[in-house]
């Protein structure tokens, strides 16, 4: 499953095997509140099956599915979550702590130009929203 993952296209089976040793797999039902606006983001989020919302007081910012990931603003700018990310179906998602992402992301340059990449895509789509 996480060869297929975007972000992930540049790692090898040894550091695809990494990742799924470090992280944490984290099953939500539908309705569940996964991560909530302001409070302090200690980790990253890759869907690996269902579907979330990204919300901000009740406005939907994004629909997100399998091989999309959320929670890496917190990570990288040290603020409070942005948004509330609440699963809109059975949700599971692969989690990594704050320590274990920076361990890893840290030698991985193609993933992280992969992660601004969707970023820059994000902004993009909420520019665009704003302007309409
Ligand atoms: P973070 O701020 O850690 O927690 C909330 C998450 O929602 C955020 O990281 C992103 O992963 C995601 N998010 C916030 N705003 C948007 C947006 N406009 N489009 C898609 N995802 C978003």
């Amino acid at each position: 499953m996480l060869e297929r993952v975007p972000i992930f296209a540049s790692l090898n089976d040894r550091q695809l095997r990494r990742v799924s040793q470090d992280a944490v797999e984290r099953k939500y039902s539908d309705g569940a509140a996964i991560v909530q606006q302001g409070e302090k983001g200690i980790g990253f989020f890759l869907i690996l099956d269902g579907r979330v919302e990204v919300r901000r007081k009740d406005r939907v910012l994004a629909t997100l599915g399998p091989g999309h990931f959320f929670g890496e603003m917190a990570l990288f700018s040290d603020a409070p979550r942005s948004a509330d990310v609440v699963a809109t179906a059975p949700t599971t998602c692969l989690v990594l702590s704050r320590w274990e992402f920076w361990g890893f992301a840290s030698s991985q340059p193609k993933m992280l130009r992969g992660m601004l990449e969707e970023l820059a895509r994000r902004l993009g789509a909420s520019n665009q929203a704003l302007s309409e």
